[in-house]
């Protein structure tokens, strides 16, 4: 799994997926190229019944300063509306499986919102989350304007859209957007023992809970609660259900197949 310019991509131990952005000489921005690389890795790993969980980190000091500006220079509106960027955003979108992002230092623009893409973040304390694209006389434009408002609310969505200016991982935790902070050192580790964690659980059980959360987004509480109810009836009828139920029962681990 080598033949990747702008990433590396690693299985680090049973059930997960290590992506690491790889462009340190750009601050890791997020060029095309490397955006389909992540697309394609996550299509494969979608069909591989091997990869329960996906980490996407960008190393100690940077996760990712955004969209590459200077490929950005050389287009225009019709170029834009030609580009494949948006195929590539709608993949990482519709992976189905748990990822998880681990990000320190900067992680801005289109890399705050491929941090957002993520199911859970895991920030180190040096993390610096914005969206400074109002510098340049644009707007976010891989969802930032719409995950950050449902995230972290009107006020400081938009204090960090219309100012560009960055928030702390303390910040980041606060606002919803982190779900823990640790050491830099540690924040890679922390996010490999927490998709370990997760990589043991039910793959199916895991998908249908992610899509059950990510529809709350979609949805009234009405539909949703009924969405969740068909979502927790199906998973009455799967292998992996009675398992983890006779599992308990028997005093020992499951053993999970995705069934
Ligand atoms: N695109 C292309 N190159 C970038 C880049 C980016 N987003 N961010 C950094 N680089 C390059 C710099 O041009 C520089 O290259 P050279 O050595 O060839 O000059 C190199 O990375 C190092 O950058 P700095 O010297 O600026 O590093 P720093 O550590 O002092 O600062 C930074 C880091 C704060 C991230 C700063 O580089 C910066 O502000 N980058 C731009 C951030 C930005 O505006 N992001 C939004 C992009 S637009 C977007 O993301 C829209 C979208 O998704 C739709």
């Amino acid at each position: 799994m080598s033949d990747y310019s702008d990433i590396t991509v690693e299985k680090r131990q049973p059930g997960t997926l290590l992506i690491t952005l790889n462009r340190p000489e750009a601050r890791n921005a997020l060029r095309t190229h490397l955006l389909s690389e992540i697309a394609a890795v996550l299509s494969d790993a979608e069909q591989d019944d091997m990869v329960t969980c996906v980490i996407i980190t960008g190393g100690e000091k940077v996760f990712a300063a955004g969209a590459d500006v200077k490929e950005m220079a050389e287009h225009n509106a019709v170029s834009l509306w030609r580009d494949e960027r948006p195929r590539h955003w709608k993949s990482i979108r519709e992976f189905s499986k748990p990822i998880i992002a681990a990000v320190n230092g900067f992680c801005l623009g289109g890399g705050f919102e491929l941090a957002m893409h993520a199911d859970i973040i895991i920030a180190g304390s040096n993390a610096q989350f914005g969206q400074p694209e109002i510098n340049l006389g644009i707007i976010p434009g891989a969802g930032g304007t719409q995950r950050l408002v449902r995230t972290v609310g009107k006020s400081l969505a938009m204090k960090m859209i219309l100012s560009g200016e960055f928030i702390s991982a303390d910040e980041a935790l606060t606002a919803g957007i982190a779900a823990e902070i640790t050491q830099p050192e540690n924040t890679l580790r922390r996010a490999e023992k927490l998709a370990a964690t997760i990589a043991k659980k039910s793959p199916i059980a895991l998908k249908v809970a992610k899509q059950a959360i990510l529809n709350a987004y979609e949805t009234s509480l009405e539909q949703g609660l009924d969405n969740e109810r068909k979502a927790f009836l199906f998973l009455a009828a799967t292998e992996d259900r009675n398992e983890g139920i006779a599992a308990f029962m028997e005093k020992r681990s499951p053993k999970f197949t995705g069934n």
